[in-house]
């Protein structure tokens, strides 16, 4: 088992290169099901995530490989419909392929994938969308299975500006015949990512980015090459690194409208920032103000960089709270960082976050991905030691996390036992 410990009460001070986005590359990966070439994505991050998305795709016929940051991806040759179910279960994210094997391949089964730390993570809306758009939809034993000879497009309204139904129903609607709109969609930067990358393919989808998606079916697509763009939530968490620990850090290679809603908030905590157009210059102080936050789809305050503001809040100068209304249960990182000290009472979904003075070491565990990041941020700028377990969940969002946080000057050990 392997573990993380760090030993508290360095400032950072040095440079950051973020790398390309976690929760963009996964749906860009499932993307090139739907052309039978070989498609290459640039700056993309080595995670397990990524491994994970690409054994899928080995599973189905594809030929991923992965070299300095270059993925190619050779699609020519699909010749399954159903990935095996551990695959499916080890992430949820692999349940992106189900709208381009279904567009591709008319037919596809999925083991359902399991619900996960932060909640019962339901595809209700995933499923009612490939029906609206001629699938025929069927559950049982633990599989989801969908077949339609042709899909066909549609107006689809999410109940939920879910990130996942719209990505997996752009994949899909690309290939349908005919027009659909995709009405409450997200907004996320990585659904413009997809879109561009899929309209480099030959799709034609406009209005990606805003409330109201339009998608022109088309025959085929062909393969394209990509750039993945920034992890905004790595740039979050390196920022919110920074604010903790009084430290002064440059971080390259960020999209700074992308991190608006971390940036406003972190100067009314008091930190101050030169903002360029790929970089970002943060400069932290000791006296950290109480701030309240609340968890939105974007353009709102991002729920994957709630743990990580939450641990900088817990030594804020007052209480803060913390409203999280996109999962129903993303505050177990709470009660690790209350073993370190921290006063956190939890009411439904708010926390209140009354500041202390210092942190205190102690052995925690990484209870998701983003707690995870909480847990480093926490272990920088408490008093003494802090051993973190379970540092699995961190490896799939953050790549050479370790070499990147020694370069800035935590002092931290990676322990093999
Ligand atoms: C994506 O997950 C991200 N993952 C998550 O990042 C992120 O937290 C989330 O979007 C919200 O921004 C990837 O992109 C790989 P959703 P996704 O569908 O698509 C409910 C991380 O830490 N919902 O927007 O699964 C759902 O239960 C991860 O990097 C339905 O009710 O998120 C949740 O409450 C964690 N029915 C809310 O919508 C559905 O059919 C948001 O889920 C689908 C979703």
């Amino acid at each position: 088992m392997k573990k993380i410990l760090i030993e508290g009460g360095a400032p950072l001070f040095g440079e950051v290169q973020i790398s390309g986005a976690k929760n963009s590359v996964l749906p860009l990966i499932a993307a090139t099901l739907l052309t039978d070439g070989t498609s290459i994505i640039d700056d993309c991050p080595w995670l397990s995530d990524v491994d994970t998305m690409c054994r899928v795709l080995a599973h189905l016929g594809a030929r991923p490989n992965f070299d300095h940051n270059v993925l190619s991806i050779d699609t020519s040759e699909l010749n399954q419909i159903d990935p095996p179910a551990e695959l499916m279960r080890q992430m949820r994210a692999s349940f992106l392929v189900m709208g381009p094997i279904l567009a591709r391949l008319g037919k596809v089964r999925l083991a359902l994938p399991g619900g996960c730390a932060i909640g019962a993570r339901p595809i209700d809306l995933h499923l009612k969308g490939f029906e609206a758009l001629g699938a025929t939809v069927t559950m049982g034993h633990g599989y989801v299975e969908a077949q339609a000879k042709r899909l066909y497009g549609s107006r689809i309204y999410l109940d939920f500006p879910s990130v996942g139904a719209t990505e997996n129903l752009i994949m899909a609607a690309s290939l349908a015949e005919g027009h659909t709109i995709i009405d409450n969609a997200a907004h996320e930067p990585e659904i413009i990512d997809l879109a561009n990358m899929l309209n480099a393919m030959g799709a034609k989808i406009k209005g990606a980015g805003t409330n109201t998606i339009r998608i022109e079916g088309v025959e085929a697509l062909q393969a394209a090459r990509h750039t993945v763009i920034p992890d905004r939530i790595e740039a979050a968490s390196f920022l919110a690194m920074a604010a903790a620990t009084g430290g002064e850090l440059i971080l390259h290679n960020v999209i700074s409208e992308h991190l608006q809603p971390l940036t406003a908030k972190l100067m009314e905590i008091g930190v101050s920032m030169e903002i360029g157009y790929d970089s970002i210059h943060i400069l932290g102080n000791k006296d950290i103000d109480p701030v309240d936050i609340k968890t939105l789809p974007y353009p709102g305050f991002p729920t994957d960089a709630q743990a990580q503001f939450m641990a900088l809040l817990s030594v804020a100068r007052g209480s803060s709270i913390i409203t999280e209304t996109v999962f129903e249960n993303r505050f177990m990182h709470a009660t690790e960082l209350m073993k370190m000290g921290a006063d956190i009472r939890i009411e439904g979904n708010s926390a209140i976050v009354n500041g202390v003075s210092r942190l205190s070491g102690a052995s925690v565990r990484a209870t998701d991905l983003r707690g995870g990041a909480a847990m480093v941020i926490a272990g920088q700028m408490a008093q003494g030691i802090t051993e973190i377990t379970d540092i699995h969940h961190i490896e799939r969002g953050y790549e050479n996390l370790i070499r990147k946080l020694e370069k800035i000057g935590t002092r931290i050990k990676l322990v093999e036992e």
